[in-house]
């Protein structure tokens, strides 16, 4: 069968994971997919820069936005980063020239996202990003197709690994949060800018894209509530396990219906006050975890590592799996339903 032929931008740990794992699992992978999947093109940045893999069987491309033109490449992979610049000028562009698209970039599908699914649309190309919500957990596919059947009553989800890292460290060792964020630093989980971890950024962005998918929403990134955690002490987590609780950055989203009019879609980040018997006082460390509550499903727990090149590697190959079957749906539908927006809820700190 005729491969399905991939141009990569960005050559950081998750673009080199996408290399590492094509030509480990490559068999299996076409076996499943029922073609090969082959990387044509690739591009970055620097060129130079030895990154521990094998280059030498691709095209390099100096101007990462000449992927998006090439006859030889049905799926653009984004791996760059940034809500706006390269990466969004690549995804238009790729998506125009009806070019399937991929990518692993939370921010700008949280801010973006609706203009390239409408685009992706209009050109019968494949917009899919799993890899931009919690790195290896499935969560996107999990609320798209495994929990299809359902209404969705409630997300809730730890959707950031440095937070849970930083919250985690400071309940196990009684360390102070500086000293903890420095060490979630050194291990490579924080973002280049560590504020979008600790201030709760990150989290909003990746709950937002959930809330879209599972509650037939568009995504509203602005009218996510967010706190992060920069406010929480030690004592405070202390305090918090005499009492039966640990503190965890929490994103919520829920439907209001109780009020007249228009179903409200609710959205929060937060730090939390988590019974110690809640499937999320139990995610320590660098891991994500999502409780997705369906009517009929009851509670479904995603939990594994939201980070990290391998993880958030098969997730961006799990995308072109997909795409090689001819799975080419958006997660989202478009047009969605009219779900009004509620900035300011604020439902109480504390997860039942
Ligand atoms: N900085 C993010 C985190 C990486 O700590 O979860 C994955 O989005």
């Amino acid at each position: 069968a005729e491969p399905l032929r991939i141009a990569l931008a960005g050559l950081g740990t998750v673009g080199t994971g996408v290399l590492r794992l094509l030509e480990a699992n490559g068999a299996t992978l076409a076996k499943r997919a029922g073609r090969p999947i082959k990387v044509v093109a690739v591009s970055a940045r620097e060129r130079a820069r030895d990154r521990g893999v094998d280059l030498s069987a691709y095209d390099w491309v100096d101007d990462m936005a000449m992927l998006a033109t090439r006859d030889d490449v049905d799926v653009v992979v984004e791996l760059v980063g940034g809500s706006d610049g390269p990466a969004l000028t690549l995804a238009r562009s790729a998506l125009a020239q009806e070019k399937h698209f991929v990518t692993a970039n939370k921010a700008m599908v949280a801010v973006h996202g609706m203009e390239l699914g409408k685009l992706a649309e209009a050109h019968d190309a494949a917009f899919k990003f799993e890899a931009a919500v919690a790195g290896g957990i499935p969560v996107v596919k999990g609320l798209r197709e495994g929990a299809a059947a359902n209404r969705i009553e409630r997300i809730s989800g730890i959707l950031n690994g440095t937070c849970n890292f930083i919250l985690s460290e400071m309940e196990r060792s009684g360390a102070d949060f500086g000293e903890v964020l420095s060490q979630a630093q050194a291990k490579g989980f924080a973002e280049a800018d560590p504020g979008f971890d600790i201030e709760g950024v990150d989290a909003a962005h990746k709950l937002a894209i959930l809330a879209a998918i599972g509650f037939g929403a568009r995504i509203d990134f602005d009218a996510v509530a967010i706190s992060g955690i920069t406010e929480v002490g030690a004592a405070d987590i202390a305090r918090a396990a005499t009492l039966g609780f640990v503190i965890r950055l929490v994103g919520v989203a829920d439907c209001d219906t109780q009020g007249s009019g228009a179903p409200r879609l609710l959205q929060r980040v937060r730090p939390c006050l988590v019974p110690k018997d809640h499937p999320l006082a139990h995610v320590t460390g660098p891991t994500n975890a999502v409780v997705v509550e369906g009517n009929f499903s009851g509670r479904l727990l995603f939990q594994g590592a939201g980070a990290g090149d391998g993880p958030t590697a098969s997730a961006v190959v799990a995308d072109l799996v997909d795409i090689a079957r001819g799975d080419t749906g958006l997660p989202f539908s478009v047009p969605v339903a009219d779900l009004e927006p509620l900035e300011a809820a604020d439902p109480g700190h504390r997860v039942g």
